[in-house]
């Protein structure tokens, strides 16, 4: 989507939007492309967030994963639980926590793995990753690999895309910023001693289930790999996040990867904006091309595993009594301390029954 360089002021608006705004106006932010297309400010007459009720199915949904029962809870053989879905993403929650006892490869697209809870090792044909709490590991698709979970803690936000997963860009910041491209770890070929079986069980995942394909020999057997395609890990304490003490930056600037329809956004905790009269909380926003997918992986808060779905059209934001309990207690040293990760999707999102069955509807 082009930017467009017309700009129109019509009636009473801020002289910067989101700047020297409190007690002054009501800012709706109605905008195309997430919050990099064509955008237009709007001043309400009064609060635009306060929802009475909804008929309908299309709503913001609010589960709470810890206690999912997902299939591959105890089940070697089970797979993550989608909860939000579209054509080119399975948005969903692995509790892993029995090992693969197979080798296992995904056709249907990469995988993205934000780890909430628990440690282990993607045994993969590249060789291992190790993970803890705050690692992302991204699988391309098509790479083979053994999830050997070490306990029993697991819970993984797990992004499932039909399109590739890549970095985002920052183009106007250089390449040290929000994370040195060479802090991310890249697994090493390693020979991991398994013992010696008859046939070796490679189970692959297409779009219309799993099939099994049982090998001679054990199919993560590399004594060496070279190119630019590899899985790979990064830590959510190693992103450095881009931030203002003047404005609060829109989502995407906290973008760390994303496909061609989608964003993927990490919420680290950084410092809140410092000028009492401008605004800290997000912008009201009725998000007219994306559907939001937002994980709470720990905030002061609210509890953590918590999944937010955030449609199309559908305002968000704060409520007027709570922005005006929350300027009531502001300084100008306070910190935002939420962390999560938010999959921003261009085509809508489907709840799905599971999803449904823990946000009440
Ligand atoms: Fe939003």
């Amino acid at each position: 989507m082009k930017p467009s360089w017309i700009h129109v002021v019509k009636g009473r608006t801020a002289r910067q939007a989101r700047v020297g705004t409190i007690g002054t106006f009501h800012e709706e932010l109605f905008g195309r492309a997430g919050f990099v297309g064509p955008t237009a400010m709007l001043y309400h007459g009064a609060s635009p967030s306060e929802l009475l009720r909804v008929e309908g199915d299309t709503r913001v949904r609010v589960g709470t994963v810890t206690q999912l029962a997902t299939s591959d809870l105890d089940d070697a053989r089970g797979d993550f639980e989608p909860l939000l879905v579209n054509s080119d993403l399975k948005i969903g929650i692995s509790r892993r926590c029995v090992p693969m006892p197979y080798c296992y490869r995904n056709a249907v697209g990469d995988l993205l793995y934000f780890v909430h809870r628990g440690t282990g090792v993607f045994a993969t044909e590249f060789g291992p990753i190790d993970y803890e709490p705050g690692d992302y590991i991204l699988l391309p698709r098509g790479t083979t690999f053994r999830h050997l979970p070490a306990d029993a803690e697991g819970i993984f936000y797990v992004v499932e895309s039909r399109l590739p997963v890549r970095f985002t860009e920052h183009a106007q910041i250089g390449r040290h910023a929000p994370f040195d491209p060479a802090i991310i770890t890249i697994p090493d070929v390693k020979d991991y001693g398994w013992p010696a079986q008859d046939e070796w069980e490679l189970r692959v995942k297409h779009s219309a289930g799993h099939t099994s394909l049982f090998l001679s020999n054990c199919p993560i057997d590399l004594v060496g790999w070279k190119g630019d395609l590899f899985p790979f890990k990064i830590n959510i304490r190693d992103i450095i996040p881009i931030m203002s003490d003047r404005i609060h930056l829109a989502p995407t600037a906290w973008c760390t990867f994303e496909t061609d329809t989608a964003l993927i956004v990490t919420f680290l905790p950084q410092t809140a904006v410092t000028d009492l009269t401008a605004e800290e909380l997000p912008s009201n926003h009725r998000n007219i091309d994306c559907d939001e997918a937002v994980f709470i992986h720990a905030d002061k808060m609210r509890p953590d595993g918590i999944l937010l779905h955030l449609p199309q059209a559908i305002m968000h934001g704060s409520k007027q009594g709570d922005r005006d309990a929350f300027q009531a207690t502001r300084t100008t040293s306070m910190r935002r301390e939420l962390t999560g990760v938010s999959v921003d999707a261009f085509e809508p999102l489907q709840p799905t029954d599971a999803f449904r069955n823990i946000a009440g509807g």
